[in-house]
């Protein structure tokens, strides 16, 4: 008797459950759909009710909303509702104002600055004001006048891929060129970073489980986006169990962790590397920085920092080395041209061009802007937020608060900015080839208060890497297509087709 009415009043206490659920379903999505401060904007009915549409694009299809919100635009035009909070625009001309300077403010969303488990960086910071003094700390070790000072070291590591470079050349076996340049620009900013590199350019295979780790923590932040509280618990949890659910996220924690400890190294004074470096190293800096308080130096902090100044340039600038050095291999007249240019300024390529005069060179700098147009930078949308004032959109006004993006990929790939955008063509860029600045157009390191801080540095790393290289070997492709660098997923990185084997070249 007793066992039944327990039962009964489970039931009902069930079924009291599921009407309130019910019901909250139906209030949340009524208001979704015709009270939200977005109602008004146009988009799929689904998208505006629930974050399922962008998750099965982004997590099942694996980066493929991009391409659907492409479609989106086609559809309802150049502003588009994209989940129930977030606007998309599709309008060049709208960048700067979306992605702009110091005098207005721009939030991150918190949504999405949690996606890689990292919100106490400059990068994960959601206030515009906080995030202005984080980025304050950092910034002066990415200026144009530090890059050149680090000049010597960055030549020193080109110098090191060059000698490994020599060894392929020798033994006459395929090169894996997206290894190399991650091993490259891994431990250049290492060496900075901490004045000890991970040494991966030594490694006999380039340390090349270290991209696919990274690339890997890059798909996740789709997973991450939607499930907040997955960084924090599986933080929180014993190893073998994050390695049981979800062997991806344990790589992105260890960076973390790894982080964490070159950190506590530098605090404890037992790097002691930093002495003796050529260069100023950016962790001993920021301990001591007055522009940071003591809440500010944490070793979580730091550590979150350091994920983001280490990890922001590797596979971003890795791959764009890795793009561009394969249409010029696979374009002759761009190889002859290239080549031709750099053994103008500089008959002995043994002795490097000064990157000075690299950045004067125009076809060089036509691959570069094209390298970075063809590789597009972070392939995700990037939501701002202006949080104290409406933002204006044609016709539309955009309530303050509201989160809006757009996506590099929708801008780099528009015909009537580029012409046949798929065509790799460094003439496009040559003064006086087209009517409009197509400067303002490249958004490969977005714009304005948090567009990409290490900048300069890639750039460094770009035009010194393509011009000792090319001027110092020659190359063939080997087993290798355009397959295997156009996009296909969008992983905040770009991913080509999963089954890539990578750029792979003959050294002659
Ligand atoms: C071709 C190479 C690179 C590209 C295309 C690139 C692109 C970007 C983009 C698009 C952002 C903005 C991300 C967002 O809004 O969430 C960004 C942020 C950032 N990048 Fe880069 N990046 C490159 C190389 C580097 C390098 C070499 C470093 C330095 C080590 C670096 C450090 C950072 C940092 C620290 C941020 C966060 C800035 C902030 O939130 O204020 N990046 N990058």
């Amino acid at each position: 008797m007793l066992f039944s009415r327990d039962l009964f009043t489970n039931e009902r206490l069930l079924a009291a459950g599921a009407i309130a659920s019910a019901l909250y379903l139906l209030a949340l999505s009524v208001y979704r759909l015709y009270f939200s401060p977005i109602a008004k904007f146009p988009g799929p009915k689904l998208a505006a009710l629930t974050f399922w549409y962008e998750f099965y694009y982004d997590v099942i299809k694996r980066g493929r909303y991009t391409w659907k919100i492409k479609e989106l635009h086609e559809k309802y035009g150049p502003i588009v509702r994209i989940n129930p909070y977030e606007l998309h625009i599709d309008d060049p001309e709208y960048y700067d104002t979306l992605y702009s300077g110091p005098s207005k403010k721009r939030n991150k969303w918190e949504w999405s600055a949690k996606m890689f488990g990292n919100t106490k960086s400059m990068l994960g910071t959601v206030p515009h004001d906080h995030h202005r003094l984080r980025r304050a700390a950092v910034s002066p070790y990415f200026s144009k006048q530090s890059v050149a000072r680090l000049e010597p070291t960055i030549q020193s590591v080109i110098d090191i891929l060059c000698e490994r470079i020599r060894g392929f050349q020798r033994s006459e076996e395929p090169l894996n060129l997206g290894h190399a340049f991650a091993a490259l620009t891994t431990d250049i900013i290492t060496e900075y970073a901490y004045a000890k590199t991970y040494g991966f350019l030594a490694k006999p295979d380039f340390g090349c489980e270290w991209p696919a780790v990274l690339a890997q923590a890059s798909e996740m932040s789709h997973l991450m986006k939607q499930f907040g509280w997955l960084y924090p618990t599986m933080d929180a949890m014993p190893e073998w169990l994050v390695l049981k659910f979800n062997p991806p996220l344990m790589h992105l924690i260890n960076f973390q962790r790894d982080t964490g400890d070159q950190i506590k190294s530098i605090m404890e004074g037992k790097n002691n590397e930093y002495k003796t470096a050529s260069h100023t190293t950016i962790f001993h800096e920021l301990l001591n920085s007055d522009i940071l308080g003591p809440e500010e130096k944490t070793i979580r902090r730091l550590a979150e920092e350091g994920q983001t100044v280490v990890g922001a340039g590797i596979l971003t600038t890795a791959h764009m080395l890795k793009l561009t050095s394969f249409h010029i291999l696979a374009n002759i007249e761009v190889l002859k041209k290239l080549k031709a240019e750099l053994a103008s300024v500089q008959p002995n390529a043994a002795i490097p061009i000064p990157l000075r005069k690299l950045e004067q060179l125009p076809y060089l700098t036509g691959i570069v802007n094209e390298g970075l147009r063809m590789s597009y930078g972070a392939s995700s949308r990037l939501a701002r937020i202006s949080p104290d004032a409406p933002l204006t959109f044609h016709s539309w006004s955009i309530p303050a608060g509201t989160p809006v993006s757009m996506t590099s990929v929708l801008i780099h790939d528009n015909p009537t900015i580029f012409p046949s955008p798929s065509t790799f063509s460094p003439e496009r860029w040559l003064p006086g080839n087209s009517e409009k600045r197509l400067d303002k157009y490249l958004v490969s390191f977005s714009k304005g208060t948090r567009a990409c801080m290490g900048m300069n540095l890639a750039y460094a790393e770009m035009y010194m890497t393509l011009a000792t290289v090319f001027s110092r070997f020659d190359m063939e492709l080997w087993r290798t297509t355009r397959e295997d660098v156009d996009i296909v997923h969008d992983f905040f990185n770009p991913s080509p087709k999963l089954d890539s084997e990578g750029v792979r070249v003959l050294v002659k």
